[in-house]
């Protein structure tokens, strides 16, 4: 049986979550920061950093107590290691470390992404071997896992990642921070798409690009306005968003048959985007490979995440020492 305390503190949520065995979450409790950040149309990273040393300590506290256990209970603490904002992984860390330190328990620093991906056993054990489409807003990645604790990058972006997309669309648009909820919501009105190009990249690529299609995005806006036509931004956002889709889907369906996976886990930010779910369990339907998605709750940042991550890094004796540092550009 293995107890795990997790902290996470990459971006904008400060989280902590106490997770037995890798699967059953005891407490998670995430405190927002977005209402901070809304009025700066984006996360500003020395005010993210600013509330999780605010908040860091009641987060713990909370997820503990929920949870019904002390210290001397955990066989472990997690916390997310990389990659993230600097200043705000620091934060989580040196808590971590802390407490760490003062219980004498072992501590295991984890990658963020593994942190999503792993959400998925949360819900119900990952079949290996298995493809991971990881979207977030630093992240476009599709991963193959052979077995448990191995990744392979089969692809990933060459410019913006596909939040980060959704938020530029969104500001465009006039639209509220965070981007990707609003910019889906506006397309759902739609009654037709603007069509908008696709970057295919080189046959046989799995790789991405979002950015030359968040330019077609500003280039119609512009011209529109030049031509004194009044655009129409529901059309709009459901062009951009088809076209993301689109190659999102296409491309991991290809690499299904490709790899051979069991399955295919969806994970990130960008997967609490229902059209995206959709049209994914759409695109998989003939490939033989069962699709699994998180709620909405454990899409976005959370330490449960993290929880269920470190679980499967202390089965396999992966643990850290107290030389534990942010990395913000840390690889899988
Ligand atoms: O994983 P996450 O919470 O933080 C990062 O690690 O980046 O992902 C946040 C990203 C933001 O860019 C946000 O706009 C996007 O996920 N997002 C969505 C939706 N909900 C959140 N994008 C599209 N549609 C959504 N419904
Ligand atoms: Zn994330």
């Amino acid at each position: 049986m293995t107890l795990i305390l997790a902290i996470e503190t990459s971006c904008d949520e400060t989280a902590a979550a106490v997770i037995r065995d890798g699967r059953e979450i005891c407490a998670n409790v995430v405190a927002t920061q977005m209402e901070s950040h809304a009025r700066f149309g984006g996360v500003v990273p020395e005010v993210a950093s600013r509330h999780h040393v605010e908040v860091m300590t009641r987060v713990v506290e909370e997820a503990m107590e929920k949870a019904k256990v002390t210290f001397s209970d955990l066989t472990a603490i997690a916390v997310t290691e990389g990659p993230g904002l600097v200043g705000a992984l620091l934060v989580g860390i040196h808590a971590a470390k802390a407490l760490a330190f003062a219980h004498g328990i072992p501590l295991i620093g984890v990658h963020h992404i593994a942190g999503h991906i792993y959400a998925n056993q949360l819900v119900e054990p990952l079949a290996y071997p298995l493809l991971a489409l990881v979207v977030s807003g630093g992240h476009t990645e599709l991963i193959y896992m052979k077995k448990d604790g191995q990744f392979e990058t089969v692809g990933e972006t060459r410019d913006d990642a596909v939040g980060e997309a959704y938020d530029k669309v969104a500001r465009a648009l006039s639209l509220p921070y965070p981007g990707g909820p609003n910019v889906e919501k506006l397309a759902k009105e739609a009654d037709t798409a603007i069509k908008l190009p696709r970057a295919w990249l080189e046959a046989g690529s799995y790789d991405f690009s979002f950015s030359g299609l968040k330019s077609a995005v500003l280039n119609r806006l512009h011209n529109d306005r030049q031509k004194g036509i009044e655009t129409d931004l529901p059309a709009l956002a459901r062009g951009f968003q088809e076209s993301v889709i689109d190659v999102l889907t296409v491309k991991t369906a290809r690499a299904v048959q490709t790899y051979e996976v069991k399955q295919v886990v969806l994970a990130g930010g960008v997967a609490a985007n229902h059209t995206l779910r959709k049209a994914l369990k759409t695109a998989l339907a003939d490939t033989g490979a069962a699709l699994s998605i998180p709620p909405l709750s454990l899409c976005t940042d959370n330490a449960a995440m993290i929880g269920a991550a470190a679980h499967s890094m202390w089965v396999h004796g992966c643990t850290s020492d107290m030389a534990l540092n942010g990395r913000p550009g840390l690889s899988l």
